[in-house]
């Protein structure tokens, strides 16, 4: 699978870097060649000796190593790689990474390279949810970095919760994805997925049972061709696929936001049930019942409608826009009127009348709604529509 790759791993000063050793181990076994860099930190956990007998390569450790210059400078050393993976990405190397620093080995490759970067950050889960590393993943995610995890668990020092590096084979699942090379290598999709929360007050939202599955299928499908993907999700219950950019969001409002910071991009996938409307004025405090008897009522609003504001744009419009269409009769009457409605190229429209299991189930029949009519697909897994899409897409982009 990765038969010829060379992969630049920086590994970072952290406990998680002893994994970077396994995860050597498991590149290699998939035929890519590994260099080696260590930070100084992360000698403090792992010596360049393992990681050197473990890749059969030369470990890379300091900037100022002359010999090093002599044989390889830093700018090609960055730059003679397929993907650069920073495993484990602790706090401090993404927040260099985030500002552009290069003041060391590792930090200096990072700013010199002009391949992808995977990033698979591991810390304490405070400084994972702290504002400084949450807006320094974004902005990273905003460069087009990949990520793959963290995910939620038990950590070194006791606590619990998100910040865990992503276990090995997820991160080997992520750098296949990131050097698959297929018909949308050098083209950037947006796609949005999942259901959106919609506040009423601190501790209560309106939701809908998306399940985020056909999303999720479909951005890792494309991600399979090659295609660069941005996928912005909202709570959904099924995790993003390895090697994507993801992005998480809770409101529509969230998610324009999110969509509109991603473009410009090739093609947009509207996968997501965003939710029409959202409480006018949701409660800043949790609202109480008084004893009266007497309900709250909620006035809503409406929410923006992402899907046609993007196929609408005069300015940076994706070449390919696609929405979905949840229909529970005249699909495709009602698909083709979207369509137009919408402004968009395609709408992939599906039945979701109770008993076709289809919302929430592993399986979709829909008709794809184009220009030149509309054409309905077998009902299949929705692994196997999101393939079949894929390449329809691929077909209409091609290659970079
Ligand atoms: O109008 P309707 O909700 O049926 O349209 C469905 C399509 O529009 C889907 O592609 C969905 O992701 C998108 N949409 C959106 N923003 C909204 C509502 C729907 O992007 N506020």
């Amino acid at each position: 699978m990765l038969a010829g790759k060379r992969i630049l791993l920086i590994i970072g000063g952290g406990i998680a870097a002893y994994k970077a050793l396994d995860l050597i181990r498991r590149l290699r076994e998939r035929g890519a060649g590994v260099v080696p860099v260590l930070t100084r930190a992360a000698q403090e956990f792992v010596t360049p000796l393992s990681a050197s007998a473990l890749a059969a390569e030369k470990v890379y450790t300091d900037l100022f190593d002359l010999t090093d210059e002599a044989e390889m400078g830093h700018i090609e050393l960055s730059r003679a790689a397929d993907l650069v993976v920073v495993a484990p990405a602790t706090a401090d190397l993404m927040a260099k990474m985030a500002g552009g620093h290069a003041d060391d080995l590792a930090s200096t490759l990072l700013m010199a390279t002009d391949k992808r970067v995977l990033v698979a950050p591991a810390m304490n889960v405070r400084m994972w949810e702290h504002p400084a590393t949450q807006r320094n993943a974004a902005v990273l995610k905003g460069d087009g970095v990949l990520f793959a995890g963290p995910v939620d668990g038990a950590m070194a020092c006791g606590e619990f919760g998100p910040g865990r590096m992503a276990e090995v084979p997820e991160i080997v699942a992520a750098v296949e994805t990131a050097l698959a090379d297929g018909p949308l290598r050098g083209r950037r999709i947006v796609v949005t997925s999942g259901p959106t929360h919609e506040p009423i007050d601190p501790v209560r939202y309106i939701a809908n049972r998306s399940s985020g599955a056909q999303g999720a299928a479909i951005a890792r499908a494309l991600a399979g061709l090659g295609a660069e993907v941005v996928f912005v999700t909202g709570p959904a219950s099924v995790p993003p696929p390895a090697g994507v950019t993801p992005v998480k969001v809770e409101t529509a409002r969230e998610m324009l936001a999110a969509v509109e910071a991603a473009l410009p991009a090739d093609g947009a996938v509207f996968a997501a049930a965003v939710a029409d409307w959202r409480v006018a004025d949701a409660s800043g405090r949790k609202i109480k019942k008084d004893g009266s008897g007497k309900v709250p009522g909620l006035a809503m609003v409406e929410n923006p409608d992402i899907l046609a504001s993007v196929a609408q744009r005069t300015d940076g419009r994706p070449h390919l826009v696609v929405g979905f269409a949840a229909e529970t009769d005249d699909v495709v009457a009602n698909a083709t009127a979207k369509r137009a409605r919408k402004g968009c190229d395609w709408i992939v429209a599906n039945d979701v009348s109770p008993g076709t299991g289809i919302m929430g189930g592993t399986e979709n029949a829909v008709t794809l709604v184009t220009e030149a009519g509309a054409e309905s697909w077998p009902r299949m897994a929705k692994d196997q529509v999101a393939m079949q899409l894929a390449r329809r897409i691929a077909d209409a982009l091609g290659g970079a």
